[in-house]
């Protein structure tokens, strides 16, 4: 469905050469972005396809590649500087985030550590270096970062990837208590079993992904475009009032047992 519900916002996503975080930048064209700046480390879908650039020119909007690795903060200063041509961000969306080859209890400490960099070291210099912008630019802006639901609940397969993903749903609720008073909202969203290529080849996850799609009332897997929704609605001026909630968009799956 297409609206007009983020017209004369500048929408930055990151991880958005593929799965959800395409879908999110995509999405953001459908609902009347004024531009959008695609950020990744490959300008290259994983699940393959055109460019994400590509589909959003389509719609007439003005778009830019950035190439960022988001556990670089200077990568990330510049990926958000890139946004003053525009104007300067309102929304930021930190989606960038990996699964490990080995996780578990035995989880290594440099695979732990590479995980943490990328989906917490990360989604803290996007968090900033947004907020950095919006306040010097005296824009109330809404800052999305991307969570799980396995940030909510526990599962011994992913002690490292779960360990991150709980802090993201806390740093977006420590986040939007520090930055509320400068008129920025942040939250979190948390997907349950998303259809992508992370979740199709993450071990562990992608072997678990049929019980969960019938464990969910909905009984399907999500589509990326799903969570594109949800962060549009976070970012827009319709969820003016909401700030430091963690979103659930997971069929119900964690509602039931
Ligand atoms: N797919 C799911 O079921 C699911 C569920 C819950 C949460 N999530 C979260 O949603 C986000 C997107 O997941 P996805 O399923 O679309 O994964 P994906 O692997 O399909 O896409 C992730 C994108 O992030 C990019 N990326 C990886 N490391 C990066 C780095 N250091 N800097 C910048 N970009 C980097 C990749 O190149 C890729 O394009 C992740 O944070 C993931 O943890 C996914």
């Amino acid at each position: 469905m297409n609206t007009n519900i983020l017209q004369g916002k500048v929408v930055v996503v990151t991880g958005a050469a593929s799965g959800i975080g395409r879908a999110i930048a995509i999405n953001a064209a459908k609902h009347g972005a004024k531009a959008i700046i695609v950020s990744d480390i490959s300008e290259t879908p994983r699940e393959g396809g055109t460019p994400t650039t590509h589909e959003i020119e389509a719609f007439g909007v003005p778009v830019r590649f950035h190439k960022t690795d988001v556990s670089q903060r200077e990568q990330v200063d510049a990926l958000v500087e890139a946004a003053a041509e525009f104007g300067g961000v309102d929304v930021m969306v930190a989606n960038a985030g990996i699964t490990l080859r080995a996780d578990g209890a035995d989880v290594n400490e440099d695979d732990f550590h590479r995980l943490m960099s990328v989906n917490l070291d990360g989604t803290l210099f996007s968090a900033q270096a947004a907020a950095r912008q919006m306040k010097a630019r005296g824009k109330a802006g809404s800052i999305v970062l991307m969570a799980s639901m396995g940030g909510l609940s526990g599962a011994g397969m992913t002690v490292a990837y779960s360990t991150s993903k709980g802090g993201v749903v806390l740093m977006a609720k420590a986040m939007a208590d520090a930055l509320g008073p400068d008129g920025i909202r942040v939250n979190a969203v948390a997907p349950g079993t998303i259809d992508t290529h992370l979740l199709r080849t993450s071990p562990g996850i992608a072997e678990a992904a049929e019980g969960f799609r019938q464990r969910t009332p909905l009984r399907r897997l999500g589509r990326p475009e799903e969570i594109g929704d949800a962060v549009a609605w976070l970012g827009s001026d319709l969820s003016s009032y909401v700030t430091g909630i963690a979103l659930l968009v997971d069929g119900g799956l964690l509602s039931v047992i």
